[in-house]
């Protein structure tokens, strides 16, 4: 149920010439139907009505097709594809990646947890982590997961303590510290020599002579994820050589490898310029890199959901400044703290002129008390108090990493498809928020 659209289906590219670049930052179904931004058939101005904003909206369409497309490019090799929860752990946008037949990178237990409502079968989850807690690791152990991504000597020794009495094996995949070279934020680079992730080259000589002595793990893979925002498949295939040289090493302890995981990172445009790696390039570089005998794994999680989700904002104030208009609306780093960790650029769409979307003098800022709240800069925005904005790009790494700063509720969530609306995640309260405060009561 919910508010539809006015009946024309064609996308952005087919009625406006003029929003074409929009095409790579928006969701597949999105449409100007007489000036109007819609998703899978919605009108966005409706959407805000019945939801309130800020509001996320997610294209079942664009999920699917992303999830399908990422398959298709692994087809011939046999992958593993499991989407990165840590991108969306919303429940129902797990569910459609389940259906479509993809497994789940975790990285605790909460996130299990969410897999698990979301109906993923626990051997088609694997839990990652470079500091798990005892609870993370015994509800690995007791759902009997995929694998446990063994990022440390410490976390080894834990989970073979934890592991004992157990009648199967534990499967472990080890993660190594590679160095490929990948160009990205520091803050987004997961791989090398001084990056908290993984196993150094003297640690998992360590970690391969104590597999190679236990009873109670067994070692199934190797694993390497270089980073995130990556457009250059060199790194990818840097990295699945380093760990099939690493196999090499594996063997002289007795051990075998059934799989080589290389993470996800896939870079996706934020901006219509931005570059992204297509995960049918991606695939192509690695074709026939693998020996038969061991699987390739890949994780990716902005790639599949970033450019479903859009974030829907209304204006509460507009300002001049002597260098261009400044434009508050009424979420912000609560709900998108990207711009803040890593100064990452968004674009930014008016719903009732779409057309307009262009570079400009403005700024878009939120309403949370820091003065790096800046959701967009550069950006085009004719728009008045009470006009709604969408910020495109919106589905990876905001709403999973959203705060309650200002002790303003996180938003709601609705899934779009074919024109009608489902509420899948409800606005948060201000008494949630101050549930677990025990004083005042
Ligand atoms: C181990 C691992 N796998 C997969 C991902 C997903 O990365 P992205 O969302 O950039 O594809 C990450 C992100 O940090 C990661 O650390």
């Amino acid at each position: 149920m919910g508010p539809t659209g006015t009946g024309r289906s064609k996308t952005l590219t087919e009625t406006d010439e003029e929003l074409h670049p929009l095409r790579r930052i928006l969701p597949d179904s999105s449409d100007n139907q007489d000036g109007v931004l819609h998703i899978g058939g919605c009108s966005l101005p409706e959407l805000a009505a019945v939801y309130g904003t800020p509001l996320y909206v997610y294209d079942e369409e664009t999920l699917r097709a992303q999830a399908r497309r990422v398959s298709a490019a692994f087809a011939s090799s046999s992958a593993r594809v499991s989407f990165a929860a840590k991108a969306c752990a919303t429940v129902a946008v797990l569910r459609v990646f389940r259906e479509e037949g993809l497994g789940l990178d975790t990285v605790s237990a909460g996130e299990i947890e969410a897999g698990l409502r979301a109906g993923f079968a626990p051997a088609h989850m694997h839990l990652h982590g470079n500091a798990k807690s005892d609870e993370d690791l015994a509800r690995a152990l007791e759902l009997d997961l995929g694998a446990i991504v063994v990022d440390n000597l410490d976390e080894l020794r834990r989970l073979e303590s934890m592991s004992l009495g157990r009648s199967t094996r534990a499967r472990v995949i080890l993660r190594l510290a590679l160095s490929v070279g990948a160009k990205t934020h520091a803050y987004l680079l997961t791989s090398g020599a001084d990056t908290k992730f993984g196993l150094g080259h003297d640690e998992l000589q360590t970690a391969l002579s104590r597999l190679g002595k236990s009873s109670t793990l067994r070692l199934i893979g190797l694993h390497a994820h270089p980073g995130s925002q990556i457009s250059d498949a060199r790194v990818y295939t840097a990295a699945l050589a380093s760990l099939l040289e690493t196999v090499e090493l594996v063997k002289t302890h007795g051990l075998g490898v059934e799989e080589a995981g290389i993470g996800g990172g896939w870079a996706v445009p934020y901006v219509p310029n931005d570059p992204a790696l297509a995960p049918e390039d991606l695939a192509a570089s690695l074709r026939g890199l693998l020996p038969n005998r061991i699987r390739l794994a890949v994780e990716p999680g902005r790639a599949l959901v970033a450019r479903a989700g859009v974030a829907v904002y209304r204006v509460v104030s507009v300002k001049q400044r002597p260098a261009g208009r400044l434009v508050a609306v009424d979420g912000g780093m609560g709900d998108n703290p990207r711009p803040v960790f890593y100064g990452a650029g968004y674009s930014a769409i008016p719903v009732n002129d779409p057309a307009a979307a262009a570079k400009g003098s403005d700024r878009l800022v939120g309403r949370y008390c820091e003065e790096g709240d800046v959701l967009a800069e550069g950006v085009h925005l004719p728009v008045v108090p009470g006009d709604l904005i969408a910020v495109p790009t919106a589905g990876a790494y905001q709403l999973s990493m959203a705060s309650a700063y200002n002790l303003v509720p996180q938003p709601a969530v609705v899934l779009v498809s074919r024109g009608r609306a489902r509420l899948v995640t409800r606005r948060a309260s201000h008494g949630e928020l101050l549930s677990r405060e025990l004083d005042g009561l």
